[in-house]
């Protein structure tokens, strides 16, 4: 049967998604060959799983602290989506960084009871020293700790009730340890 237009091609089989054992992957020029080779790697692991485009981005996030754009087109060629549907996806979540963070992070939650108890002037502050700090700063939408709110996560470790004067000694804090 001749075929049309709209014919999809299907999924693609397993071994036009990464490289043949033995053969090295051939990576976008700017995408490193280590971070290509940990995008793999991660695509190799989880790819298999149903709904795999989220695991494979967290798996990314957790292995390069971001994800960079270079790895989009084989994140999308391995979950056979097109790149504007991986891009759409990793800038919906807040949580997927498409820079490296620096050596610390501060996320400061923006969810309502944060920010009715101060959370947006500590994320004007944060935001105000976060460079130089050496520290990225990030939203995040609650850590479960409204009844002690304003919170924020410094580098995974939460702190509640925080007062501007408490996030200047926290951030400056690690100034001091770096
Ligand atoms: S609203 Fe900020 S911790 Fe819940």
């Amino acid at each position: 049967m001749p075929s049309t237009a709209y014919d999809h091609p299907g999924p693609l089989a397993p071994d036009e998604l990464l490289p043949q054992a033995g053969a090295r992957s051939t990576p976008p020029a700017t995408l490193p060959p280590a971070w290509a080779d940990a995008v793999a790697a991660v695509i190799a692991e989880r790819r298999h799983l149903d709904g795999a485009l989220l695991p494979i981005l967290h798996g990314v996030q957790d292995a390069l602290g971001h994800v960079p754009a270079d790895a989009v087109p084989m994140i999308a060629k391995a979950v056979n989506r097109s790149r504007a549907e991986v891009h759409g996806v990793i800038t919906y979540y807040h949580h997927f960084r498409q820079t490296p963070a620096r050596a610390h992070v501060l996320q400061v939650c923006r969810a309502e009871s944060c920010r009715t108890m101060g959370g947006e002037a500590l994320l004007a502050q944060a935001e105000a020293l976060g460079r130089e700090h050496g520290c990225t700063v990030e939203p995040i939408y609650c850590l479960g700790l409204c009844a002690q709110s304003p919170a924020v996560l410094l580098d995974d470790r939460p702190q509640a009730r925080v007062t501007p004067a408490k996030l200047a000694r926290l951030m400056a804090s690690l100034k001091e340890a770096t």
